[in-house]
């Protein structure tokens, strides 16, 4: 009798062995995109093939063209690795393949993601009687939240956006920095607020916004939302939200934290006075796949008004068995039908401890330090920022743009760009448990090789 259970076992045969070898495969792959299409395309064939042969095929096909995230001298974008424990709870969630909408399509997930958010906000420091919900990112995070947030500051102003819509609504102000991520704007967009509602206030060199401009952008606003960075994704920077926040109460407005990975600061005692004020925001937008090192995809909304984030998220419909008294997810997140996300999420949190999430948050920052160490003994790069957390911003003058697609070229290690000040510049961001000092050193010495 064949194995009705061949292919999850190749795959995870297939999976734990490009793991075990990862240190051997480039950084970044050198197949191209035609490379790819020939190994998997061709028409749309008519009969299938076993399901075991279509793991072999598929991971033959697609290893050549994989990024190696997953090892520790991939230092693009804010990329994190991921924990084994959230690898195997990720595979576990696949496998048992609950509906984590609501409690009576899954107990054991909203049970699990109840737990989990009660954790996050512990390690976090977040308010306990806060409302949270598991997305599929630090973009949809921010949707949620923001949702949460224009529903609240209108009716403050008098207007049920859930019933009557923008259409005739008080306009609502977004005061934020000019070095805001891009996913703020699109979040506006989605939210019908628009990118015309932003007030946008200046940064000073490491893009903290400036409170003395803060303070006049809110003046008098109303209806306001403020939407603050902790952690830029350049420079690491947080905006002075100690000073902001109470100025933003003061003027009735709602603050809204972008900590897609610097929110996970707070949980270390040497790094947590940079996210000063952040707990006393109204909500807070942040990632488990980034610094948590959860698989993809995996982000948080967090709202310190939960009657305002269920008016704007709930979900309704007598056959959708809401319970009233459990966590039913689908009254805190965009979706309807979701993947059980808050078994990874549990399983990384309780792989770590308190005091592995602040370990694993202090050695990236260690080892951006040490990044920016090795670059300062190479003449010709120049550090751009200050190395507050695990993020560090050089350049190499005219020789910018050559340097960075050398480097990415060598397969020894992979950088992004970015323009600062007007500027090209690389950027480094140490966002995964497994790099070491030998990952870092090896990543300077291919800098190093390539400008020489
Ligand atoms: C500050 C900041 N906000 C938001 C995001 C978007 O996060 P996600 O890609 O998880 O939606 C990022 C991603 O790097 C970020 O750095």
């Amino acid at each position: 009798m064949p194995d009705p259970h061949a292919a999850p076992r190749r795959a995870a045969e297939r999976a734990l062995d490009y793991l075990e070898n990862i240190d051997d495969r480039p950084v970044f792959p050198s197949a191209t995109s035609d490379d790819l299409r020939t190994a998997l395309g061709g028409p749309f064939p008519d009969d299938g093939v076993s399901p075991e042969q279509v793991i072999d095929d598929l991971a033959d096909a697609v290893e050549p063209g994989l990024v190696s995230v997953a090892g520790g001298r991939y230092f693009g974008f804010v990329t994190g690795g991921h924990l084994t424990a959230a690898l195997g709870a990720d595979w576990l969630a696949s496998a048992w393949d609950q509906n984590a909408f609501t409690y009576v399509s899954s107990p054991a997930a909203a049970v699990v993601e109840e737990i989990a958010g009660r954790w996050i906000k512990e390690v976090l420091g977040l308010p306990g009687g806060a409302s949270v919900g598991l997305v599929t990112g630090c973009q949809m995070a921010h949707v949620t939240c923001l949702a949460a947030a224009r529903f609240e500051v209108l009716r403050r102003a008098g207007w049920d956006v859930g019933r009557a819509g923008l259409t005739g609504a008080p306009p609502i102000k977004v005061v934020t920095g000019r070095q805001r991520h891009a996913t703020v704007d699109r979040a506006l967009r989605l939210l019908g607020l628009g990118t015309d509602s932003l007030a946008l206030v200046d940064v000073d060199d490491q893009g903290r916004m400036r409170p003395d401009a803060l303070a006049a952008a809110v003046d008098g606003v109303a209806p306001l939302i403020a939407i603050v960075q902790a952690g830029e994704v350049n420079t690491g920077s947080f905006d002075p939200m100690a000073e902001i926040v109470p100025a933003v109460h003061a003027a009735g407005g709602w603050v809204h934290v972008d900590g897609a990975f610097g929110l996970w600061a707070l949980a270390s005692s040497d790094l947590s006075g940079l996210a000063a004020g952040a707990q006393a925001a109204d909500s807070w937008a942040f990632d488990a796949h980034k610094w948590l090192n959860v698989p993809y995809d995996s982000g948080v909304a967090a709202c310190a008004h939960p009657a305002a984030h269920r008016a704007a998220m709930a979900l309704h419909g007598d056959y959708l068995a809401p319970t009233g008294s459990e966590y039913d997810a689908m009254d805190f997140v965009p979706d309807a039908s979701r993947r059980a996300r808050g078994m990874a999420v549990y399983a990384a949190l309780r792989s770590l401890g308190r005091s592995g999430v602040a370990e694993m948050v202090d050695q990236c920052c260690a080892l951006a330090r040490r990044v920016a160490a090795g670059l300062a003994t190479i003449p010709g790069i120049e550090v751009l920022n200050d190395v507050v957390l695990n993020q560090v911003l050089f350049d190499a003058g005219e020789r910018t743009g050559e340097l960075l697609a050398r480097v990415q070229a060598s397969g020894e290690t992979w950088f992004g760009g970015t323009t600062w000040a007007g500027k090209p510049a690389i950027r480094v961001s140490v966002s995964s448990w497994v790099t070491t000092e030998a990952d870092i050193d090896r990543a300077v010495a291919a800098i190093k090789a390539a400008i020489e």
